[in-house]
Formats: C-alpha cells, structure tokens, sequence
C-alpha cells in the first residue's frame, strides 16, 4: 500500500521512566467541582460513598488516577484548612474566592459563593483513598503563615495519640487513625497572581521560608514551588536566580517547579484578550480548531524553555517540572448547569488536545514529573459532567483511559515523519504538524499513541520499530464523524472508543491509516 507518512520507534534510545503522575488530576472548590460534583453529601439521593458520589469513584478507579490536586488554584490562597475539619456542623461558613467572577451564575446563597466546608481535608482524603490516589495540597501562602502550613502537616502526617492536630484527624465524620502520609504540597498557586501578585524575588524568599523547616513525621514531603504562567521566563528566572543565591543546596529541597499552561485564545490570533479571546467550546471553524491544537502544542516549547532557563542556574537538573495546571478554557454558555463557573463540553477537539499533551509529557519524561488537568469535573477540560444524579464521561476521560498503559513505562525515542498539514490563518495560509506522538516499552510491549489533527484526510503510515520485528498489533481508536461531536446526557456515548484488529506485515512492518481528526492507541507486541 502505499504510505504518505512513517513513524520509526527507536527502543534502543530510552528517554526516562513516564512518572504515572504525569496522568494526575486537580480539584478545587470552584463552581461545580466540589459541591454537586465530587460531594453529594451523605443523605442525598444520588448514589454515594461517605458522600462521595458513587459513579465518578467508579470511573475514577478504572482509569487509577496516581494524584489528585487539592483545594485550588486560587482558592487555595484564600483557604484556612482548619475551616473544613472537625464536626460537619461546627465549620464555618466562608466567603469563596470566586465570588465576585463575572461569570458566576450561582444564586446568592449557593456553596459556589459562599463556602459551606462540608467537604475538607477529610473528606478529599476519602476522596483520594477510594479511588486510589495519593494527594497533593496547595498552600496558603498569601493568606496564612507557615505556621499553619506546618500544623496542616501535622495535621495530615503526624500519628495519632500524639498531637492536639493528630487526635483531631482521629475523631470527626471521616475520623482516620491512620495518618494521611502527604507528600505533596504545593507552596501557593499563581503566586505573580491571585497567590499574592509577589514578585520571582519575593516568592523565593516565601518558598525558603515556608519550608526552611517542616515537620517531617517520616514522611518524605516533595515541596512544589508556585511556577510560571505559559512563557513566563522572567518569573522562573527571577526564582531560580534568587534561590541560588543562598546556595545550590537549596535545590535539593524542591522536588517541583510549577508551570500552567491553559489553551484559550481561540479567535484565529485576532485577539488576545483574556475574555474576548476566547472561543466557545462546541461551534468552532477550522481555523478556530486548528488555533487551539496550535496553542495547545506551545507546551512542547514552555517545557523546552523553562527547562534551559532552569538549568542556567539548577546545573544536575534536581528540580523537575510540574505542570500543575493544564487545558483547554472557553468562554461560558455550554456549562451544563449555570453554577458551574467556569465550565464546559468536551468535543473530540478536546481529546486532540489531552492526546498530544500527554504525548508531549511522555516525550518529556526526563524532565516533567506530574501533570494535573484542569479540572477533574464540571470545570475547564473535564473528564466527567454532572447534574444531579446524571453523570457523563467527555472525550478527554477516553484519552486517559487509552493512555494508561504508558503509566510507569520506559518512554523511547519516536521519529514521525509526515507531512504538514496547512489551514487559513488570518486569511494567510498557516502550517501545522502532520502527525504526532510517543511510545513507550514495557517488557516486549510497546505503546504507541499517535494524533492525525487534519480535519479531512487519513495517513496511511508505515510503522517500524528499529531493532525489532512487529508480531502483534492491536489498535484503540477515539473518533467521531464530526470533530464537534461531544456527550450528552441524552447519548452519553457518543464519542467513545473502539479496539480493531490490525494486520502486520510479514516483514515485521506494520501500515496503519490514521484516521482524521483522531487518537489512535496502537499496542505491538514486539519479537
Ligand atoms: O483552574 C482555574 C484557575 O486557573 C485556577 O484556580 C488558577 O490557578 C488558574 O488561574
């Protein structure tokens, strides 16, 4: 048959092992994520555990999320920890963070406003238990001192019968005996924004401080500084100028250096305004389309850069990066109900994006150690949305679940070659790439996971592992007639994906047609 495009799999260049939380998850009290979301509350009539509601834990489990992020965002600068623990009825009642957002459509009462801390530290780690994941808490740092960081700790990891803190977690609605043992803490979020507009110089004073001396209980705790927005270099330099200045030492104490990244500016580069720029998540033309994978695939560079402005002063590399942040971001109007602030539909335009992020962070193994999607449920670029007792999986759930065999595998280098695909941009012409991806090898498995974005035509694409002969293929494939085409409560499987069989060629060589618009999981058992 004949080919237009190839892919070579080199399993003798191993880039690193893909850190399984690279595939993390992030939630905050915003919207519909929280109330409504994941906390239905233990008398509701949607089914639940403890409170949780049942079917995300279901789903949630089969895709076994490593790490969930936990409470913002922005909202984790606002929160007092101690507001959500202890008996249900005693928590006080908050003002929430994002109050004030224009596009709040919340009544005036609702949790989305006004923060009721029925759902705490105790319930998400609950939450975190019963899907299997290990938890990763942000910090107030613009609001608390280190002081309550510290008693957050003890709070968290500290034995009971040992501390006021400790027999705290011990009682309660969700009491646990058995300490929480968190590793991660994000010290701030945004902190150049909502976490305290600081300066890089001023944060990396804050950073030395809050973790000049935590209280450990055995625990080995992995700090995450507060990173960049997009392609911030000023801030990541800033930061990384400043620590060394106190000693290279210091960068043995950060496990993470942070960075955001969200797709949004949508308008075919007419406008880069924050809320202008955006496009909406259903009705979108080919430029729009193709703009969005074009600023979604600008991750590749901001891993690239920051990594270099890092090294600049980190020279062993021991701070790694951690994408805490990440997504597509449209304009309000497709949230399924109107208190989700900040949500949206999943298109397959969605799952490109979640595709060839994913990809990007396997390629980028040595150097990307978690990555958290924005937001689990009912915000930005979802895997689930709710409303009351309906629940529906989006595109990108699809996209984690195709993805999990690289969980923990060797990422091996990949060459693609294929040609580029061109679209109007600003009436000019515009190119993107042609075909993407990343492998990765467990044993004699390899994993291959490729993303056609041409919105018309398929790759007939040769595929060959140097080194090794294909014996085995087997094909998982996320596609729909339309690249628009999302679910729905009333056709809840409309995007969903579907495994073919595959033939391989007796020399060992494998043709595959990727499909347009498409995510492709191809597993080759290898000889
Ligand atoms: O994910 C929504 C918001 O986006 C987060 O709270 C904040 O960190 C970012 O700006």
């Amino acid at each position: 048959r004949a080919t237009d495009a190839r892919i070579e799999v080199l399993i003798d260049e191993a880039i690193a092992t893909i850190n399984p939380d690279i595939y993390g998850h992030f939630t905050e009290h915003l919207g519909g994520v929280i109330y409504g979301g994941i906390w239905v509350g233990e008398r509701s009539s949607v089914p639940n555990i403890d409170g949780i509601r049942a079917a995300l834990v279901e789903a949630l489990k089969r895709i076994k999320p490593p790490v969930i992020r936990y409470p913002g965002g922005c909202f984790a600068d606002s929160y007092d920890w101690r507001d959500g623990v202890g008996a249900r009825e005693r928590r006080p009642r908050r003002t929430n963070f994002w109050v004030d957002d224009p596009d709040m459509r919340a009544p005036a009462d609702a949790p989305q406003r006004f923060e009721p801390n029925q759902f705490g530290t105790n319930e998400f780690m609950r939450f975190c238990r019963l899907v299997g994941a290990e938890p990763y808490l942000a910090v107030n740092v613009r609001g608390l001192g280190a002081q309550a960081f510290y008693e957050w700790v003890e709070y968290c990891n500290a034995p009971a019968g040992t501390t006021t803190l400790a027999e705290l977690r011990a009682s309660g609605p969700v009491p646990s005996r058995e300490p929480f043992r968190v590793r991660f803490w994000g010290i701030g979020n945004e902190s150049w924004g909502c976490g305290g507009n600081l300066t890089p110089e001023e944060y990396a004073m804050e950073f030395r401080r809050f973790t000049a001396a935590v209280p450990s209980y055995g625990v080995d705790l992995k700090f995450i500084a507060s990173g960049a927005n997009s392609d911030d270099l000023n801030w990541t330099r800033g930061f990384f100028a400043r620590t060394r200045e106190k000693g290279e030492w210091m960068f043995d104490r950060i496990y993470g250096w942070g960075l955001h990244h969200y797709s949004w500016n949508v308008s075919g580069g007419r406008t880069t305004d924050w809320r202008a720029g955006k496009g909406d998540a259903i009705k979108f033309d080919e430029e729009q389309y193709y703009e969005l994978l074009r600023e979604a695939d600008r991750i590749e560079s901001l891993i690239d850069r920051h990594w270099a402005v890092m090294g600049e002063y980190d020279r062993r590399h021991r701070v790694k990066l951690v994408v805490d942040e990440w997504g597509t971001w449209y304009r309000s109007g497709t949230e399924i109900d109107p208190t989700h602030l900040l949500g949206q539909q999943s298109t397959m335009r969605d799952a490109l994006v979640a595709a060839l992020t994913l990809d990007t962070f396997n390629r980028h193994a040595d150097k990307v150690v978690m990555a958290n999607i924005a937001q689990l449920v009912n915000c930005l670029q979802s895997l689930f949305l709710t409303r009351e007792d309906r629940f529906l999986l989006t595109p990108t759930y699809h996209v984690f679940e195709m993805f999990m065999p690289h969980m923990g595998a060797q990422a091996v280098r990949t060459v693609f070659a294929a040609p580029s695909l061109t679209y109007r941009r600003n009436g000019q012409p515009a190119r993107f790439w042609g075909l993407s991806g990343s492998a990765s090898l467990r044993d004699k498995l390899l994993t291959l996971t490729v993303v056609n974005p041409h919105l018309a035509e398929s790759r007939a694409t040769e595929i060959a592992v140097r080194g090794a002969r294909i014996a085995r293929a087997q094909a998982r494939v996320l596609v729909a007639d339309d690249v628009h085409a999302h679910n729905t409560f009333e056709n809840p499987r409309a995007v969903e994906p579907r495994d073919e069989a595959v033939e391989v060629g007796a020399n060992g060589v494998l043709v595959y047609d990727f499909r347009p618009a498409s995510v492709t999981r191809l597993q080759l058992s290898l000889t």
